[in-house]
C-alpha cells in the first residue's frame, strides 16, 4: 500500500512508522509527507529519506501551501491508499475527507472521548489529564472525519498515570505506546485487516 503521513513536528510517531515499513513489518510504503510546518524535525527526515515535501495549507509562514482541491490531487498522483495523521495540528478539510473515506487515521495522545478535541493538543492534553487525577491514560488512533479527535476509534493502550508525575513524564510514557501502537494500526490497514462492525465500529482482526 501506499501512505502520505502528515505532521507539523518531531515526527517520532512518523519515523517509527518509516522504520517499520523499510523493515517489512508494514507492507507499505510512504510515497509523500504533508505539512504545514516545513522545518519540522518530521519534514526534515523525510527529505534526508528523500520522501517529498508538500506544504499544507497556505498560512503566512507557509506562502507555497497547496489549496485542497490540489492537495487531492496531489494525493491521487502519488496513488496514496491511506492518510497518516502524526502529529498534525491542523483540521482536514473536507474534500480530503471525502475523497479518502475510511481511510485517514489520526493517533491521539489521550483516551478519547476523554481530553479530545480542539484545545486539546501538545501537553495541554497532558497536563488536563493530570489536573483531573485520572489514573490511566494512553493513546487513541481513530478515523478522521470533520471535527477534531471525534471519528470512530480504532485502537487504544492504557497507561497508568502515576501520583508524581510531571505533564512531560507522562507525555513520554504515553508516547512509548503510541509508536508501537501506531506500527501495530498500520500493519493491519495495510494487510486490510480492519472489520467494519454493523453499527460502524471499526475492529482489527489478529493475523490467523
Ligand atoms: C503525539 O503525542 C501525538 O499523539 C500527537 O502529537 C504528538 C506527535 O508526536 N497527535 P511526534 O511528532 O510523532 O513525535
Amino acid at each position: 500500500k501506499r501512505l502520505a503521513v502528515f505532521v507539523s513536528g518531531g515526527g517520532s510517531n512518523f519515523r517509527s512508522i518509516h522504520e517499520a515499513s523499510i523493515a517489512g513489518s508494514i507492507l507499505g510504503d510512504i510515497v509523500v509527507l504533508v505539512t504545514n510546518k516545513r522545518g519540522c524535525g518530521g519534514a526534515e527526515f523525510a527529505r534526508e529519506k528523500g520522501i517529498p515535501v508538500i506544504p499544507f495549507p497556505k498560512t503566512k509562514d507557509e506562502p507555497d501551501g497547496v489549496p485542497p482541491t490540489d492537495l487531492v490531487a496531489t494525493l491521487r498522483e502519488f496513488e496514496v491508499d491511506f492518510v497518516l495523521l502524526a502529529g498534525y495540528l491542523k483540521l482536514i478539510p473536507v474534500e480530503l475527507i471525502r475523497a479518502y473515506p475510511k481511510s485517514i487515521i489520526n493517533i491521539h495522545p489521550s483516551l478519547l472521548p476523554a481530553f479530545g478535541g480542539k484545545g486539546y493538543y501538545g501537553m495541554k492534553v497532558h497536563k488536563a489529564v493530570i489536573a483531573s487525577g485520572a489514573r490511566f491514560s494512553g493513546p487513541t488512533i481513530h478515523f478522521v472525519d470533520e471535527h477534531y479527535d471525534t471519528g470512530r476509534i480504532l485502537a487504544q493502550r492504557v497507561v497508568p498515570v502515576l501520583p508524581e508525575d510531571t505533564a512531560e513524564e507522562l507525555a513520554a510514557r504515553v508516547l512509548r505506546e503510541e509508536h508501537s501502537l501506531y506500527v501495530e494500526v498500520v500493519a493491519a490497514l495495510c494487510e486490510d485487516r480492519i472489520m467494519w462492525r454493523q453499527d460502524g465500529v471499526p475492529l482489527i482482526c489478529s493475523k490467523e
